[in-house]
């Protein structure tokens, strides 16, 4: 009896003792995330923003559409802003091209004057954080000699998959989302786009979380049950961000996936993908490298939740859907099987308006078939909204290819 009343004494004392401990911790995180002032409480949501994009250098358009900011001006931008961190996830780091490739492709220095100015930090007393998945990468090496804290993350171990994001995120002020990695190709040769918000350290707060998440798995081969508090998301699909845009009301979250890789309150990606389209009342207008509803882990497998959610939305509430798709060598045949049914869809439809048009004429093998069904039908029947863009082939003349790019 008295054995097992000391046991419980000693229980009760391993439990406090535990609660003080995660007392402690989570006082540590609250002064973690209040080192430089900015809390989920003074934080700024009176945002301005930028988009920003690359446009490859063999695409010209026919048409007056504005241009947004180059992608190289818009970091370029963010950098000067930084005063105190800059943030960096990337899936690759190759902005350092080669003299070859550089040789024949001029705007390849982009990549370099990037790699310079990120090395120039330091001289200015910025400390430059990066988590990456590449574990090899001399580029990354060369950083870290230059002042860089460099973070590597063990997908293979972790997931057995990639690390795909891509953001910045500077002073816990400034943000940059995109889709160019760091990589001399997305400043010349790629078709990116991405969005700079500037004085907006509610959602950058938000965003230096995920940040932090990446950063503390350095080295880690499992993936812990628990989160730290400071790991968890500030906004959500529900509870989102209520921030002005440049003077415009607008709400805001943030949300990542795989789900394994999320703590509490953060959405994923397929959530907020799928509340996106289904409340679209006029238009979906979606630019992504390939539209295929198929996954291949080990084998294909049919995977048509987004695909159907767009079908729903072009049948049942008319949502006019226009998608910019990437068109290369690597393109799978079966994409246009894949959209050409769902142009099929719409035939004979009132108001049901699909458009898909393509933005490179690399693929030829692929095209040749599909010109006269799929790309030139587009091009004919489009109304001031599509033009046809001259697509320069490596030898010969420009020569217009039938393709279109949708441009406001
Ligand atoms: C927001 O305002 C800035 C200037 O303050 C401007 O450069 C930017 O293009 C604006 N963003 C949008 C989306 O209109
Ligand atoms: C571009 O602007 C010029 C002059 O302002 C005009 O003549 C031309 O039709 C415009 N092109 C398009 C595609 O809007
Ligand atoms: C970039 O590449 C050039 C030539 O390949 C090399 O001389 C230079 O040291 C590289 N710079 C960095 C920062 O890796
Ligand atoms: C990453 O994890 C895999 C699987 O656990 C392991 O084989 C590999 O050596 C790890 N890589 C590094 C750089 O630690
Ligand atoms: C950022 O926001 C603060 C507070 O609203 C404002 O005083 C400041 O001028 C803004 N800075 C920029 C660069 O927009
Ligand atoms: C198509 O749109 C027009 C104009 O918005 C509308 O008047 C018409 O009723 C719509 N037709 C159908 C079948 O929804």
């Amino acid at each position: 009896m008295k054995s097992q009343q000391k046991c419980i004494m000693i229980f009760a004392l391993v439990c406090c003792f535990a609660v003080l401990v995660a007392l402690i911790f989570s006082a540590v995180d609250v002064w973690g995330e209040d080192l430089d002032g900015i809390t989920e409480e003074n934080c700024n949501k009176n945002c301005r923003v930028v988009l920003v994009e690359n446009i490859p250098e063999d695409i010209s358009y026919f048409d007056n559409g504005t241009a947004h900011l180059p992608l190289s001006v818009g970091l370029y931008n963010l950098l000067d802003k930084a005063i105190r961190v800059v943030e960096i996830v990337s899936p690759l780091w190759l902005l350092n091209s080669s003299d070859y490739e550089s040789s024949f492709q001029p705007a390849a220095k982009q990549g370099r004057a990037l790699l310079s100015r990120l090395q120039g930090l330091k001289a200015r007393g910025v400390q430059l954080k990066i988590s990456s998945g590449m574990v090899d990468s001399t580029e990354l090496r060369m950083l870290a000699i230059h002042g860089a804290e460099v973070h590597y993350v063990n997908m293979t171990a972790l997931t057995k998959g990639h690390l795909l994001s891509s953001f910045w995120v500077v002073d816990r002020r400034h943000i940059y989302i995109g889709s160019a990695s760091m990589d001399w190709r997305s400043l010349a040769t790629r078709k990116e786009l991405g969005v700079m918000v500037y004085n907006c350290s509610c959602l950058a707060l938000d965003l230096h979380r995920v940040f932090s998440l990446y950063w503390g798995l350095q080295y880690r081969d499992f993936i812990p049950s628990f989160w730290s508090k400071r790991l968890f998301a500030l906004f959500n699909k529900h509870k989102p961000l209520e921030l002005t845009l440049n003077s415009t009301k607008a709400r805001a979250y943030i949300s990542s996936s795989p789900d394994v890789f999320i703590p509490k309150d953060r959405s994923n990606d397929l959530e907020a993908i799928s509340w996106v389209i289904q409340e679209a009342r006029h238009f979906i207008y979606i630019s992504i490298i390939d539209y295929l509803p198929l996954v291949s882990s080990s084998a294909l497998k049919y995977w048509s939740r987004i695909d159907g959610l767009i079908r729903e939305a072009l049948i049942l509430r008319k949502v006019r859907v226009r998608l910019l798709i990437s068109c290369w060598e690597k393109t799978q045949p079966l994409t246009f099987n894949f959209i050409w049914s769902l142009r099929s869809l719409c035939m004979e439809q009132a108001n049901c308006s699909l458009e898909a048009v393509s933005t490179r004429s690399h693929c030829t093998t692929v095209f040749t078939t599909l010109e006269t069904h799929f790309i030139s039908p587009c091009c004919t029947s489009c109304v001031s909204v599509c033009v046809c863009v001259c697509v320069r082939r490596s030898s010969s003349t420009p020569e217009c290819r039938g393709m279109a790019v949708s441009r406001e």
